[in-house]
């Protein structure tokens, strides 16, 4: 090049920047691949209208570093109140989404820089870091940035105090930067969103198991045998056993995550939603489980007095379960699609998981159940198919057609239930629990056994109607375990129930709720109100167990007849999970849960690796 002509290249430079030069650009990382690009265009395409498919992302940060706060949250009105995003503290860098601003070239040295965050919601919401020398600072209200400082570009970090609510915030954050020199001044913007709260599926593998460590005999007994499923299935650690006199493990508390790009592969951390239901033992997933990877969450956060406010059975998180990642239809599930049942009312929790947008909630029909939650009839488990999944349905009419063979083949005499009393069962004083001795002649004998098994049956039918409509599954991959259902009938034992000695209606230091009143236990018992018919599982339930691997199965032990050895429920259970791939274990949960209205899954929860991680 002449010198002439670079000479010219030079003066025009200069007049640009002299006469309309002063520009302001803000950058975060809206095309989701965990940097910040500030000298190319990857990111400053759509950056100020955040999308589902585009849009930077940060965290909802409510883990708890270093158990600063839970080793003081004992005050259940307050114990979400602390978490690391509500003070103005720093303590993880690693859990900041990045924003950068361009290096501002040509400033005069009184210029100033200033980044601010619309609306007041979203000031309210979100804490904005700033690095300076090395070192994170927090980004008070007035802060102003130095012509040097812009001439370098900021070094900016964002994360959220909390996460997304229907009442309070929708998780946007749009950040201002201002650059101010003399008259002149520019401005840009980045519109970012909290990550959603997402609830773990069965391909995501079990990494953590939560039991409850109630001081009982038979309870310990459980929770002793599920530690050693616990290990053999191969599971990196021992359960948790969690503190407070609830055994319904499952349905006060949902375990989910939140997780954003980064620049080595996404960030997550896990984050418990406790049940709205605000059952007594929900404190200690507060006091206990928190730590600096792990951050807890209530819905909604205020503590209302009315207990209207706290949602029935359908707000047991035993009631929410997660379809593990589909596409159908031309649209895509990468994180999987809630179920949850109603009947005629809602659960509770229904705006706040719809606002996360990402598992858009499947409303199932689950009226018909006494206990009323999904986790009775349906379940979601890995497979070597193309999708990674398949569907696994509760058959009641199975159950009735093995009780009816064993009576064709001349076995209607046995006892239809082969339990017998062990040492370790809750004994009232020195009187042993009794356990039914009826027989199957006398269990098909009993009114209405078709009728109110077909009508389990169709119900269920018309809830997997709905799962076909909505995930594209067809009946080859939909496998079903046999079941028994009954309504008003249960199991009897010298003409009066069993279950009467076992789940009182009112707390008692010795002996657990029932899986319905237990949602109530804060006072009186909420009542079912609604006038459907009501079946429950009569034979513990099979379908309601847990998936602990990707061939271990724990079910409730059936206790089915014996004929020729061999417990006849038990093993066509078997051959329905040998099916998909799976080895059946069984785990007693006959006094310890099934009379109580649940099953094993119920009386325990698990933590998922958090892979994949993407969503987005
Ligand atoms: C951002 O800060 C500037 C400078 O303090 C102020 O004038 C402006 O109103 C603020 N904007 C918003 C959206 O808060
Ligand atoms: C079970 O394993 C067999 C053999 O690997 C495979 O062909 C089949 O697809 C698997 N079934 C499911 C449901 O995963
Ligand atoms: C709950 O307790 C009430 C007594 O308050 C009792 O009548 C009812 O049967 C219990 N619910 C269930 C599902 O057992």
């Amino acid at each position: 090049m002449a010198p002439y002509s670079l000479r010219t290249a030079i003066l025009i430079l200069a007049a640009c920047r002299a006469s309309h030069a002063l520009t302001a650009t803000i950058l975060a990382d809206t095309n989701r691949d965990g940097k910040v690009d500030i000298t190319g265009d990857t990111d400053a395409v759509g950056k100020q209208s955040w999308t589902a498919e585009r849009g930077a992302l940060f965290l909802p940060n409510v883990v708890d570093t270093d158990r600063r706060c839970s080793v003081t949250a004992t005050d259940v009105e307050t114990m979400h109140l602390c978490h690391d995003a509500t003070d103005n503290v720093l303590r993880q860098q690693d859990y900041l989404a990045p924003i950068r601003t361009v290096p501002t070239k040509g400033l005069s040295e009184n210029a100033v820089g200033v980044i601010n965050v619309t609306d007041s919601t979203a000031t309210e919401f979100v804490r904005i870091f700033y690095k300076n020398q090395g070192s994170w600072s927090f980004l008070e209200e007035d802060h102003k940035f130095t012509a040097a400082q812009l001439s370098d570009g900021l070094e900016l970090g964002i994360d959220g105090r909390d996460v997304r609510r229907p009442e309070t915030w929708d998780g946007r954050a749009t950040v201002y930067f201002t650059v101010t020199d003399g008259e002149e001044s520019a401005t840009d913007f980045v519109e970012l969103r909290v990550a959603p709260y997402l609830t773990h599926h069965h391909v995501q593998l079990a990494q953590q198991s939560f039991v409850s460590n109630w001081n009982r005999v038979y309870l310990q007994r459980f929770a002793e045998e599920f530690a050693t499923h616990n290990d053999d299935a191969g599971l990196p650690q021992s359960p948790v056993q969690l503190s407070g006199a609830d055994i319904w493990v499952q349905d006060y508390f949902e375990t989910g995550y939140a997780s954003i790009p980064g620049p080595s592969g996404p960030i997550a951390i896990r984050i418990i939603l406790q049940s709205i239901q605000r059952r007594s033992a929900g404190r200690y997933l507060f006091s206990e489980l928190r730590n600096e990877k792990v951050g807890a969450i209530n819905y909604p956060q205020s503590w209302d007095s009315d207990q209207t406010y706290w949602g029935e059975t359908y707000d047991s998180t035993g009631n929410l379960e997660t379809i593990p990642p589909y596409t159908y239809n031309g649209k895509s599930y990468p994180a999987g699609r809630i179920i949850i049942g109603e009947g005629d009312t809602s659960p509770l929790v229904l705006p706040f998981l719809q606002l996360q947008e990402t598992q858009d909630p499947i409303i199932l029909d689950t009226s018909w159940l006494a206990v009323g939650h999904v986790d009775e009839f349906i379940q979601f488990i890995p497979a070597n198919n193309e999708r990674g999944w398949v569907v696994m349905a509760e058959d009641p009419l199975a159950g009735v057609a093995l009780l009816k063979k064993a009576q064709a083949d001349g076995y209607g005499s046995l006892r239809a239930l082969s339990r017998d009393v062990f040492t370790y069962d809750p004994y009232d004083g020195a009187h042993a629990p009794c356990v039914p001795q009826s027989t199957i002649d006398f269990e098909l004998a009993r009114t209405d056994v078709d009728r109110v098994n077909q009508y389990a049956a169709d119900k269920i039918q018309a809830n997997l109607e709905i799962i076909k409509r909505e995930t594209g599954i067809s009946d080859a991959d939909i496998f079903r375990v046999p079941g028994f259902v009954s309504s008003s009938s249960r199991w009897t034992c010298s003409n009066s129930l069993v279950s009467s000695a076992k789940f009182p209606a009112t707390q008692d230091d010795d002996k657990p709720l029932d899986i319905v009143n237990a949602t109530g236990s804060w006072g009186a018992p909420i009542e079912r109100r609604e006038s459907v018919e009501k079946v429950h599982a009569h034979y513990p339930a099979a379908i309601n167990g847990v998936i602990l691997s990707n061939s271990y199965y724990l079910s409730a032990n059936p206790w089915g007849p014996i004929i020729d050895g061999v417990d006849i429920f038990a093993k066509a259970i078997e051959e329905s999970y040998a099916a998909v791939n799976y080895t059946v274990h069984f785990i007693d949960t006959f006094f310890t849960h099934h009379m109580g209205g649940g099953e094993v899954h119920c009386g325990s929860n698990v933590w998922r690796e958090i892979k994949p991680a993407t969503w987005w």
